[in-house]
């Protein structure tokens, strides 16, 4: 019998995020579009270890939209704004990758709308307009300011409250001004939004990433946050509230009604045993919770360990781990851990780690071609809260033009001076770069059930500067070792087994070694996949 690799896609797959803007222009005005996408899937996964291998995207906003917020502020949750295609281009999407085994996951903003929603529009209308509470209404304080001290996620923005001067009162707004939250205590609000579930899965949707999925409830009574002033994380009113969680299981319910459909959470607490609580007490909300432990962690092996042992300890009973490195809001690994040009190296380590955990990986486009943060001259610069640089588009062939093969016109963020060298085209051959890396990965991924669903133990034996586990199903085992200092260093394995086989590492030169895996010398910056006998 051959090994187990069964259990749901969201678990052994793994999941590649689309910011479509950046992805693939198809008409020539410089932002990525649907029809792009579609022209793209053989490259993510044409069934073959030549292609990227990718099992499910992750599509950041489409819909209607003024882009206050790149599409976080979304004016329709049924459309597809023009600027990305027709909800026909959505199904032909829908379609073509289905077509060939990749699941479709959209992106859902249930905490907050557009200003121009036509919902808000009206509850802004006046105050006895029957969609005035789908929003969070509030009357001045005495001396005219804000109802009470939450503050916008932006820190540019400030007050997490505007005051509407025709009617009188503020409306809370978690991000711009331009996202008002909508109010989730109002049961109208929540059969809407069952709707909007309904509409996308109806349309063949395989599941939903959920934007902030901790903040949708909130302390009815507005207090204020105790600890803001203090500048300390406490209990808030604006975030976490346990309503929450009634909110998550009726979204969940929506799904289970479809069978083998998947929910996942932006979970972006800072305690990961508040974050654990998304999965629910009886593992019925999230099927995954973003973790955003590896968006905090110093280059130190000792750090990642502990927290990945963390988020395994915490994990309730029957809940799955997911883990991700890059997403369109922080600044790409290559970048974030560059210490006198060692980022790619870094990266490359990275990679390792993340397709090797257990748990499912979350990749962002460009990460699998080791893309860096791009500078962005002042004059170029879009996003309030300064995410420009990790969302440049996709450079994907080595063509002269600004465009690289994203656009044959003028991309609306440059693609930066290393399109020339990093892009799709000159990677894709060429067995030492980092595409191979991913590809290899994946496709390995893929045939080993101890990675696919085997269990995770770390080795006490490695040395200072070396995360190492082993991972095991049935006679399956595997030993990751990654060495996180910039010397050469050798790791005691002799406890685990006598010999091994070097399957992949991130050096392309050591990629057919025979090793004993006592001791397993690394590189600098080196990881490793060992199989055991
Ligand atoms: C999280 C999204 O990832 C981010 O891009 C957005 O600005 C906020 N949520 C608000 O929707
Ligand atoms: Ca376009």
């Amino acid at each position: 019998m051959g090994p187990n690799l069964s259990g749901p896609w969201w678990q052994t797959g793994v999941i590649y995020q689309i910011y479509p803007r950046s992805f693939q222009d198809t008409n020539g005005d410089g932002v990525g579009d649907l029809a792009g996408i579609t022209t793209r899937l053989d490259y993510l996964n044409d069934g073959t270890p030549g292609s990227l291998g990718v099992d499910a995207i992750w599509l950041s906003p489409f819909y209607p939209s003024p882009m206050a917020d790149f599409g976080y502020d979304v004016a329709d949750y049924l459309g597809v704004d023009p600027l990305f295609g027709t909800l026909a281009d959505f199904d032909a999407l829908v379609h073509a990758a289905h077509a060939r085994g990749i699941r479709v996951v959209v992106d859902l903003v249930p905490n907050h709308t557009s200003d121009r929603h036509p919902w808000f529009v009206e509850s802004r209308s006046s105050r006895d307009n029957p969609k005035r509470h789908w929003y969070v209404w509030a009357d001045p304080k005495a001396d005219g300011s804000p109802p009470n001290n939450w503050l916008s996620e932006f820190r540019r923005v400030g007050r997490a409250w505007t005051l509407d001067a025709a009617t009188g009162q503020y409306y809370l707004h978690s991000f711009l001004p331009q996202q008002p939250d909508l109010n989730w205590w109002d049961p109208e609000v929540r059969e809407a939004m069952d709707g909007v579930l309904r509409f996308w899965l109806d349309r063949g949707v395989d599941g939903f990433r959920i934007d902030v999925a901790h903040r949708m409830a909130h302390d009815p009574e507005l207090r204020d946050n105790p600890l803001i002033e203090a500048g300390e994380d406490g209990p808030r009113g604006d975030e976490d509230w346990p309503e929450v969680h009634a909110i998550l299981r009726r979204f969940r319910q929506t799904l289970e009604a479809y069978g083998d459909r998947m929910m996942m959470g932006e979970t972006y607490l800072p305690d990961p045993a508040r974050m654990v609580r998304y999965y629910g007490e009886a593992v019925d909300e999230l099927h995954l919770a973003q973790n955003f432990v590896f968006l905090q962690q110093p280059w130190r092996a000792a750090a990642m360990r502990a927290a990945v042992d963390q988020f395994e300890s915490l994990l309730p009973a029957g809940a799955w781990p997911d883990y991700f490195l890059n997403n369109h809001d922080h600044s790409r690994v290559v970048s974030r851990y560059d210490e006198g040009g060692n980022g790619l190296a870094r990266a490359r380590m990275a990679a390792i780690m993340l397709l090797t955990l257990r748990g499912t990986p979350l990749l962002y486009q460009g990460e699998e071609l080791g893309l860096a943060d791009v500078p962005i001259p002042p004059e170029r610069a879009y996003d309030i809260a300064g995410r420009d640089p990790e969302r440049t588009p996709m450079p994907w062939d080595r063509s002269a033009t600004p465009g690289a093969g994203f656009t044959t016109g003028e991309p609306w963020l440059p693609l930066g001076a290393h399109a020339a060298r990093v892009n799709m085209a000159a990677q894709h051959d060429d067995p030492a770069s980092m595409l191979s890396l991913y590809r290899r990965l994946i496709w390995y991924r893929k045939s080993s059930a101890a990675l696919l669903l085997g269990s995770y133990r770390p080795l006490d034996s490695a040395p200072d500067g070396v995360f190492a586990y082993l991972r095991e199903a049935d006679s399956e085992r595997l030993l990751v070792a990654l060495n996180f200092t910039n010397r050469p260093i050798e790791v005691d394995a002799g406890g685990v087994a006598a010999s091994g086989h070097l399957e992949l590492s991130t050096d392309s030169d050591r990629l057919t070694w025979e090793v004993g895996p006592s001791p397993l010398p690394l590189g600098p910056n080196e990881g490793v996949i060992v199989r055991l006998s």
